[in-house]
This record gives structure tokens, sequence and C-alpha cells, in this order.
């Protein structure tokens, strides 16, 4: 086994928390059976411990990577004031029994000077998150492909939270021929529904109160298309929108979309579509939040 590369506190229950390429590279190499990588930017929660509980019953070994990833924040975003928290971080990862943490920095994952690459799908990034955070996909593949690179996992593990780009690394991932397995996590909320997201230590009592605002009006597109029998898309997305405006969220976009190629519908009859995607995102204040729901699925 590998020398532990640092004694963060908390740390101990870890085989390794590997700062560098280098150490994750050799580490990775020594391993036997299968691995799980759950590619994270910190600030944990239990939405993060899930996966890291379902990847347990997955793999052999699953390791955890924390990095605040510059090139997904668009112009005017709150890089600088994501949170981070990383030594609670990989205390609540080796609780939850991951095995290895991989806390690489970007000087490293982006040397200066070296040029750009994009990697892109781009009939699924033009519109939604990709229309209002122009870069910002391009930015998510980018790491993601130089973290399975690295680690080279069996099972890589994305949260169903982020919709959009689940099915945007699922492209990237087939389309790339990329020897490992993408798993999707449900969304863990909180009691009363609030999708858990890493930007929700942002919102005071007040704002956290209109946040949660996304989630009804998913339950209000639920409702109408699950009780009512609603076909037309126009309705369902009012709807949606008439909650967010009850609860001061400025709109971002209420949609409902293919669940597959996220592409717009003429008629939201989840039987024929393999389900139906309403996704909504707005703004809190300074905080972005979004949210979706499979309707037809049994999905809350
Ligand atoms: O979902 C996230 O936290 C990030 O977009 C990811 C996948 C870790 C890439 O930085």
């Amino acid at each position: 086994m590998p020398t532990k590369p640092n004694t963060e506190a908390g740390a101990d229950s870890l085989a390794a928390v590997l700062c560098n390429v280098d150490a994750a590279r050799t580490y990775r190499a020594g391993l036997e059976g299968t691995v799980a990588l759950i590619p994270t930017m910190g600030a944990l929660h239990d939405g993060h411990l899930e996966h890291i509980r379902v990847c347990r019953g997955l793999a052999d070994h699953v390791l955890v990577s924390i990095f605040v990833n510059p090139t997904q924040f668009t112009q005017g975003e709150d890089y600088q004031r994501y949170p981070r928290s990383l030594e609670v971080d990989i205390r609540k990862c080796a609780e939850a029994g991951a095995t290895g943490v991989f806390t690489p920095n970007a000087e490293e994952l982006y040397p200066p000077g070296q040029l750009d690459i994009e990697i892109d799908s781009p009939a699924l990034t033009g519109g939604l998150e990709g229309r209002d955070r122009p870069g910002h996909f391009q930015g998510v593949c980018r790491v993601v492909v130089k973290l399975l690179n690295i680690l080279q996992p069996d099972i890589v593990s994305f949260g169903r939270k982020d919709y959009q780009q689940l099915r945007v690394v699922q492209a990237v991932v087939a389309d790339l021929m990329m020897p490992v397995r993408v798993i999707e996590v449900p969304t863990v909320r909180e009691a009363d529904g609030l999708a858990m997201s890493s930007r929700n230590v942002r919102l005071d009592a007040e704002q956290r109160r209109r946040g949660l605002g996304l989630y009804k009006a998913l339950m209000a597109a639920k409702r109408l298309v699950e009780q009512d029998g609603e076909t037309d898309p126009k309705a369902v997305e009012q709807a949606m929108c008439a909650v967010l405006q009850s609860h001061q969220v400025e709109i971002g976009y209420a949609a409902v979309r293919h669940p597959q190629t996220l592409s717009e519908l003429e008629c939201v009859e989840p039987a024929l579509t393999g389900g139906v995607v309403a996704l909504v995102a707005g703004d809190v204040g300074a905080v972005r939040l979004i949210d979706n729901m499979l309707l037809g699925s049994g999905d809350r």
C-alpha cells in the first residue's frame, strides 16, 4: 500500500490522500480489483455521501476527487466564493467509507501556457444551463476527462441533481469510447424537499424558504402531468414559472424535455418517451439553484 502523502485531520481511515497527479497515478496502478470514482468540487453533503454508499456496493475501491474546477465557472460566477472545506470533506469521505481522496491543484491540471482543449456535445449543451452559462459544460467535460484519464476507474458516479451534466458526460464517455461505466445516483433532498447542494450553505433562512420554490415548481409539474393529464408543454412550463415567481426566484428556465436527448417536446406524454424530465433553475440572491424531476416515473 502506498504511503499516505499527507496526514490531514480525519484522514486516518483512508488508504490515501493524493495531492498530485503522479501520486494518484502510482496509487491507481497499485490497486487490485474494481475502482469507482466520485468526482466532486468538495463542500460535501449527504448527497455526496450517498454516492460513496452506492459505490461501496459496486466497487472494491472508492475514490473521491475534490477539486473546485475553475474552467467550469463562467465570468462573474462564484468561483472565489464557492464553499471550500477540505479537511472536513476528507473526514466525511473517510467516515462514509471512501478508500482514497484525490485533491489536485489547478496549476497542475491546467499548467500555465498549455493550449486549451474543448470537448463538447453541442446538441446537449446548447440549452438550459449551457445557454445560461456559456462554457460551463466545456469546462466540466475537460476536467472529467482529465480525472478519468488520471484515475482510470471502472465506474464513475454522477448525480441526477445535475441532470444535464449527467447526460453530457454519458455522451462524452460513449463517443470517446472511454472504458468506464457511468452510474447515476438519485437526488438527495432535505426533509422539506430542497435538493441538497453545496451552494445551499450560502442561503440565509429567508433565501432558503424562497429556494424551496424550485422543488414546489417541480411538484406542481408532476401533479399537472401525472394527475391532471396535462400534455401541453407550455402549460406545464407556465405552471412552474408561476410557482418560482411566487417564491421570488429569478427564473433561469423552467422546461420539460425528453429525458435522454433533452430536446423540446411537442406533447408531454411520459409513457411514449420513456419519461419526461422537468428542469428548473434560478437565482435566489447571488446563489444559483437548479433542480429537476422525472415525470411519470415515481421520482419525487
Ligand atoms: O458536479 C460537480 O460537482 C462538478 O461539475 C464535477 C463533475 C465534479 C466537475 O468539476
